[in-house]
């Protein structure tokens, strides 16, 4: 095989290839050479802990050899066959996925990743209801296919407007630390807080026109975003509506899917099923590319009589389907949907520590190994240590100081993403967290210490 030295790899990469989410001027990739486990090291040796999962996908960690041979043995056996075409991965793979998946969700149309499954999902919706209009919320991520684009709420949709997918309506999350209805009464009670947000939803269900609403998609905890976790009834609530009003609900489980929450799947946590769920991510840990829209038997049925006008090149790609199998095993001969769950509560300790000890922490939340740190100028205004869609220069120290102590993770703004492997061990997670407890030093100098 072609090589090289490992001195050309930065240089050549930057050359050659055009970097996404990026300037091409200002990208600094880490020259990585090996991982295993939760760890990741760059060609000059250096060692980094994965706080993040790599892209919040890597859940059974780095390196794992089962799932490696597996693909290795799928290669060699048949690398490829035709969308239209069954095979032993596509046979083996669906009932698996039926097994995990919650209620009827028994039917997988497989795509290449997390933005195409929403809009597989999207077509579905559409196609089944005869109705066009999708409600997605503000802080969201749906992908960067327009049409997943334009499902987005964040700012990162904003770029490509106007040309992305019609039909998204907009509407806000159950976000208590900044809840828009709640600057004045922010000690309201969790049950008249959620049920603030599901009066808001039908309110606009009712100003659109339920006649015309296709379906609602949401991230059943908000991933980059900030690891907003539904108030207990939220989504019950919103599954509610949906019902009442013939809608379809979509749960986009592409980062909280796969064992994330402490379940397989986090719309188990609030015992309900959507209609579609999409998933990437986890699917195969990321060990090849996939994502999959699971949908309820009815759906499925729908289509019968009627051709799905869509599909791909690489739908149900064998190596994929066989890394996604052996994934699914390692979770569940390691237990790791169940290690998540435990180490969830350690994340969740180490957390409350770090708020209680830094002024700079305005609020920490995590569900399983799913969790952030917002940090904060002054804990009474709340006022962000970045602003809305921007970043200081705080944060940007932030991040450098973790990156030159080996600590990898994501920041949105002024949150911090703890997303780390499944497989993280108790040890692992507080040798990060003493290097988070130093970086956050930076943050608290710049605390108002005034009221
Ligand atoms: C919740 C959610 N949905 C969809 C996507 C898009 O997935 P992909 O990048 O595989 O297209 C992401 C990616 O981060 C995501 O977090």
């Amino acid at each position: 095989m072609l090589d090289l030295n490992e001195e050309e790899i930065l240089p050549l990469s930057l050359q050659h290839t055009f970097w996404t989410w990026s300037a091409q001027g200002s990208v600094s990739p880490i020259p990585v050479k090996r991982a295993k486990g939760v760890y990741f090291w760059d060609i000059h040796g250096k060692r980094y802990l994965d706080f993040n999962s790599m892209t919040m996908c890597v859940n059974i960690g780095h390196g794992e050899q089962r799932v490696i041979d597996a693909i290795i043995q799928q290669a060699q056996e048949l690398p490829y066959v035709a969308p239209a075409m069954a095979s032993k991965p596509r046979a083996l793979l669906g009932k698996l996925l039926a097994e995990v998946t919650p209620g009827d969700l028994n039917r997988f149309l497989f795509t290449l990743g997390g933005a195409d499954a929403n809009e597989n999902a999207i077509k579905l919706a559409r196609a089944f209801s005869g109705k066009h209009k999708i409600l997605a919320r503000y802080r969201s991520y749906h992908g960067a296919t327009a049409g997943a684009m334009a499902a987005t709420g964040d700012p990162r949709r904003l770029a490509w407007e106007p040309n992305l997918m019609g039909g998204v309506v907009h509407f806000l999350d159950p976000y208590r630390y900044r809840s828009t209805f709640h600057r004045t009464n922010p000690d309201i009670s969790e049950e008249d807080f959620c049920l603030d947000y599901l009066n808001h939803l039908e309110e606009i269900i009712q100003y659109e026109g339920p006649q015309t609403i296709a379906a609602i998609l949401i991230e059943t905890v908000t991933g980059t975003n900030g690891i907003l976790i539904p108030p207990p009834g939220y989504l019950q609530g919103v599954r509610d509506l949906c019902d009442r009003y013939g809608i379809l609900l979509i749960a986009d489980e592409v980062m909280s899917g796969f064992g994330r929450t402490g379940e397989w799947f986090a719309v188990q946590h609030w015992g309900v099923v959507p209609d579609l769920m999409t998933m990437a991510k986890g699917l195969t840990s990321a060990y090849a590319p996939l994502g999959a829209v699971a949908m309820r038997e009815e759906i499925a049925e729908f289509f019968r009589e009627r051709v799905f006008q869509s599909g791909l090149t690489y739908t149900a790609h064998p190596i994929s389907l066989a890394a996604a199998i052996a994934t699914i095993q390692v979770m569940q001969e390691d237990h790791l949907v169940e290690h998540a769950a435990e180490m969830g509560k350690v994340l969740h300790r180490l957390l409350n520590d770090l708020g209680e000890k830094h002024p700079s922490v305005g609020e920490t939340r995590s569900i399983g190994l799913f969790g952030a740190i917002e940090l904060v100028r002054n804990r009474r205004t709340r006022q962000p240590l970045a602003p809305f869609n921007g970043t200081s220069p705080e944060m940007i120290a932030i991040r450098q100081f973790l990156l030159d102590h080996g600590l990898f993770l994501y920041t949105h703004w002024n949150i911090l993403l703890i997303i780390p492997p499944l497989i993280i061990t108790e040890e692992q997670l507080a040798e990060g967290f003493a290097i988070l407890d130093q970086a956050l030093t930076i943050a608290d100098e710049a605390v108002e210490h005034s009221l």
